[in-house]
This record gives C-alpha cells, sequence and structure tokens, in this order.
C-alpha cells in the first residue's frame, strides 16, 4: 500500500501529468482538497473509488483516512491543487506517514502561477526588463510572514511577483506596492486559471482595485511588474543569429566548435 501525493493542476481535469492521472486511475481510494480542486478532476478516479473531500477535515481525521486505507492494503491517491511545493499543507503529512512507517510518492503537478501565465499567454521573464519571479503570499489569518518577506522588501527588487491566497488582501498589495512600482505598473488578476468559468481583470497598480471591484474571491492569483506591460522587448541572446553556443557554434574557431560534434 502506497499514498501517493499528487500535484493535481490548476483545475482543468488534462493539466495533470499522465502519471498523475495513471496514479488516481489506479488508486482505490482518493483524498482531495475540495476547496481547490473541481469535482472535474475526480473523474479520474475508478469506478467504485473511496472520493473523500479533506476540507472539511483536521489533519488527524486525513491521517486516520489513510491508515484505514493502509489498514486495508488499499492505495491512496492524495491530491493538492496545483503543484505541491507551495502551499499543499503535504510536509505535515509526510511528517506522520514517516513515522506511522507508512510509504509514499510525490508527483509534481502544473502550479497556478503557470496557468495563470499561460491564461495570459504572457512569459513572465523578459531580457533586460525582469528576470526574477517570486512566489509570495499576504498573511493570512492561520499564516503569518516572516518578517523579511514583506511585499515591500520583494518590491525593492523590481522583480515580477505572483501573489497567492491575497485577492481579499488587494487594497493592501496595493498600498504596500505602489511606492517601489509606481500606479502605472502593470497587474493582471487571473481567477480560477483553467476553470470553466475562468476570469481576468488586467489594470494597473493604480486601478485595478476599482477593476476587480470585490468580483473575485478566494482562487485568484494577482501577478505584478513591468513585465505584464510588454508588447515588444528585447529578444533573447539564446536564438540570435550570430551568438555562440555550445548547440550553434559560429565558427571553426569558436570554443563549442569541438564539443558539438
Ligand atoms: C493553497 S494555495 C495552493 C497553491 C498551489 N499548490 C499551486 O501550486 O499553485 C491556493 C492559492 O493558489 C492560487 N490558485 C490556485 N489555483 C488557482 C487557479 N486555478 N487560478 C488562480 N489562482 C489559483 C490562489 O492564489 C489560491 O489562493
Amino acid at each position: 500500500m502506497t499514498v501517493h501525493f499528487i500535484g493535481a493542476g490548476p483545475g482543468a481535469p488534462d493539466l495533470l501529468t499522465l502519471r498523475g492521472r495513471d496514479l488516481i486511475a489506479a488508486s482505490p481510494v482518493c483524498l482531495y482538497a475540495g476547496s481547490l480542486i473541481p469535482e472535474a478532476v475526480l473523474g479520474h478516479c475508478p469506478a467504485g473509488a473511496r472520493i473523500v473531500n479533506t476540507a472539511p477535515l483536521d489533519l488527524d481525521a486525513i491521517m486516520a483516512e489513510i491508515a484505514a486505507a493502509h489498514a486495508a492494503g488499499q492505495d491512496v491517491a492524495r491530491l493538492h491543487s496545483g503543484d505541491l511545493s507551495v502551499w499543499s499543507a503535504m510536509g505535515e503529512q509526510v511528517r506522520r506517514l514517516r513515522a506511522m512507517g507508512i510509504p509514499f510518492t510525490v508527483t509534481p503537478g502544473v502550479p497556478a502561477f503557470a496557468a495563470a501565465a499561460a491564461t495570459l499567454e504572457m512569459e513572465l521573464t523578459v531580457p533586460e526588463l525582469g528576470q526574477s519571479l517570486v512566489l509570495t503570499r499576504t498573511p493570512g489569518r492561520a499564516s503569518t510572514m516572516p518578517e523579511r518577506e514583506s511585499l515591500t522588501n520583494f518590491a525593492a527588487t523590481g522583480a515580477t511577483l505572483a501573489i497567492h491566497l491575497s485577492i481579499h488582501n488587494l487594497a493592501r498589495v496595493v498600498a504596500d506596492l505602489v511606492p517601489a512600482y509606481g500606479e502605472d505598473c502593470p497587474v493582471a488578476v487571473v481567477w480560477r486559471a483553467s476553470w470553466p468559468d475562468e476570469r481576468v481583470v488586467q489594470a494597473t497598480l493604480g486601478t485595478i482595485e476599482a477593476a476587480v471591484a470585490g468580483s473575485m474571491e478566494r482562487t485568484a492569483i494577482i501577478l505584478v511588474g513591468p513585465v505584464l506591460g510588454v508588447e515588444e522587448a528585447a529578444e533573447s541572446s539564446l536564438y540570435a543569429r550570430g551568438y555562440d553556443r555550445r548547440f550553434r557554434p559560429q565558427s571553426a574557431a569558436s570554443p563549442f566548435a569541438e564539443r558539438s560534434e
């Protein structure tokens, strides 16, 4: 018996890895974080599977479900939204599984920020303008932020920000970012990226609050930074004609000429 932690992606049932889909289909028990995972994803479960929404359960109750499956020798597909490496609460479950001697695997998923960028048809790194992406959030009722990880500190870098779990806090986000980025800095809010009712609002730091006007709650990501306003940018060196590189040496004298043979 194995517990398979699976990044279930941003919502669309076909934005799962093939491995994730196959593990779900082979597991007679599925525990899913129902606050963020739409029911369509559960269509990958086998007929007759025990399917449990863990949103109303506490950690002890979730582990009791896993212990019962373990006693019955049944594999468990444990689904969390997006990828498991950020804000999934996988860590605390893994620690308990290790203590209980229950084997597990981890399968990554498509994170929300990547789905939002795909919706916007945008690259979030742009030559000369933005080469760093910060995945962050604002403090919540259950989660304080380490002091140095404030939005104002990240803003000082000018990097592109992907702000999670914060749409209810939009006024605070704007107030923290305007001093460094300016009121004209582009912002995109993507709500339920990849869901059938996905919505996008694009504005500036100065106008985003009025544009959203409280119309989005919970499952939204806020992207901020100059790269979001780029229509014309410098092209990357990578594909520039004449750029000497390992896979495209420009002459016999290139230091890459021999290695590419
Ligand atoms: C608990 S975190 C989970 C993040 C997830 N593990 C990931 O890899 O993206 C939940 C937050 O992720 C963002 N999020 C998750 N799914 C989303 C989606 N489909 N569209 C927009 N934002 C989403 C929202 O900011 C939401 O408040």
